[in-house]
């Protein structure tokens, strides 16, 4: 299985509202330019916190029910490999991991070591998953892309593929429920993060400028839980991790 770059027609798409990022990869291929420093550049941004983040959902996915995961936009592929650190010997779960940047893909493979059983590397876009068939998965994730891609597009992917009883998995950047707190962050990541991304990645933009804007512009994480219930979504909840800055949303496809 698989798609070629040429043929995911996000790239021939422009960005709609609902990209808080307004990212368009057609027009910056930022993920292939920094693959290789991704995964530092993580640590630098949140200050090593997003290890932490990803954990709350390796844990989720490792502890629910189901044989069919699949990790939409997986960068390098860190929430697959601490899924899989997490499941025991033997445990017969299905891995689909995709992204839509060949490179990024290259440095999954890297992590997860080729690919251990069960496992499979795929080039797929998060907002047209057309090589999955409907009510395929049982979990469906995503990490830190929701706010990059048009999320209701990826919403409404996810629950088609998705099996009657099957869970949706978001962790993204949220809002600090207490305002002033909120603004105060924001106002500090507005300072701080195109120094740090400047120094980081030698003046490449990009880099941090999706991050920023994504940030700022990302719903809050009660409006986001309403987008997912008006695709179809049930049981939609969420924790807020670290005061809020992030979010870990969880939905039950009916049925
Ligand atoms: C910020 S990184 C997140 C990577 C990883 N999930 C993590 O948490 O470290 C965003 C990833 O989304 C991918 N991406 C962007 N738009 C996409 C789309 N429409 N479909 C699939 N992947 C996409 C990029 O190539 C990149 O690898």
């Amino acid at each position: 299985m698989g798609v070629e770059t040429a043929d995911i027609d996000t790239r021939a798409r422009g960005t709609s509202e609902a990209n808080a990022a307004a990212f368009a990869p057609r027009a910056d291929d930022v993920f292939a330019r920094i693959a290789t420093r991704y995964d530092s550049l993580c640590d630098l941004f949140s200050v090593g916190a997003h290890r932490l983040w990803k954990e709350h959902l390796a844990r989720r996915i490792a502890e629910l029910p189901g044989r069919e995961v699949l990790d939409l936009a997986t960068g390098t592929g860190d929430i697959p490999a601490r899924v899989l650190r997490r499941l025991p010997a033997g445990h017969g779960r299905t891995l689909r991991v995709t992204d839509l940047c060949p490179q990024m893909l290259d440095m999954a493979r890297a992590k997860l070591r080729g690919a251990p059983a069960g496992v499979s590397l795929d080039l797929a876009d998060a907002e047209g998953l057309s090589d999955f068939a409907d009510a395929s998965m049982d979990i469906v994730s995503i990490a830190f892309a929701m706010k990059i891609c048009d999320r209701r597009r990826v919403a409404a992917e996810a629950f088609r593929v998705l099996r009657p009883g099957g869970r949706f998995l978001v962790l993204e950047a949220a809002r600090i429920p207490w305002a002033p707190l909120h603004t105060t962050y924001l106002a500090y990541m507005d300072l701080c993060l195109p120094l740090i991304a400047r120094l980081a990645t030698g003046g490449d933009r990009g880099a941090y400028d999706y991050l920023l804007k994504g940030v700022h512009t990302f719903p809050s994480q009660g409006a986001f839980a309403a987008e997912l219930a008006a695709i179809g979504f049930r049981e939609v909840s969420w924790r807020d991790l670290t005061l809020g800055i992030v979010a870990l949303h969880e939905a039950r496809k009916p049925g």
